[in-house]
């Protein structure tokens, strides 16, 4: 009966931490700088495909041009470097999830707070996102001009 103890108190020993390590892990599932919406795995982004660019400028110029300019600000924040600022992850879901972003997400919540108006969906699906994201990218690497 000791030794059963004895070897009882060393398994658990050995399992806990693991337990715990485990829990640990799993609570890193949401990650922070992916902010909260759709896009949760993280994206690999290939050389800028100019096709995108394309599509993604023509589709700013119709739902983004009025609260959004690139080098000053307007009812948004200029969205100038904001790839080299910030995740492709999150820009994608400040994108597809703006509402939820600026309540749950510690940046959103305080561009929020300082630019006072709220950003709203602008109908866009997944491809649109990643379109102006590629736009983004490109307007970030000067290889277009806004
Ligand atoms: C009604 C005005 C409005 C529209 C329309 C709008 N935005 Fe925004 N955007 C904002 C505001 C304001 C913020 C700051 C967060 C907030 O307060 O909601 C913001 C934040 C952002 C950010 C984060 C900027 C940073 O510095 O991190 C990105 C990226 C962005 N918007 C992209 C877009 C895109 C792309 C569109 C078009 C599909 C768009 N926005 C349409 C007002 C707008």
């Amino acid at each position: 009966m000791k030794l059963n103890i004895k070897l009882i108190t060393k398994v658990f020993a050995v399992v806990l931490p693991l337990v715990l390590f485990a829990i640990s892990l799993s609570s890193c599932g949401d990650n922070e700088e992916f902010g909260v919406g759709p896009v949760k795995e993280e994206m690999k982004l290939e050389p800028i495909n100019d096709n995108m660019v394309a599509r993604g400028k023509e589709i700013f110029n119709v739902k983004c041009v009025a609260c959004h300019k690139f080098d000053v600000r307007l009812v948004g924040p200029p969205l100038k470097d904001v790839t080299k600022r910030r995740r492709p992850e999150w820009i994608m879901n400040q994108i597809l999830n703006p509402v939820e972003m600026t309540q749950k997400d510690k940046t959103s919540k305080e561009l929020f707070a300082q630019y006072l108006v709220q950003m709203t969906f602008q109908d866009v699906n997944n491809l649109d996102a990643r379109a102006l994201l590629e736009y983004f990218r490109a307007v970030d690497e000067n290889k277009v001009t806004p």
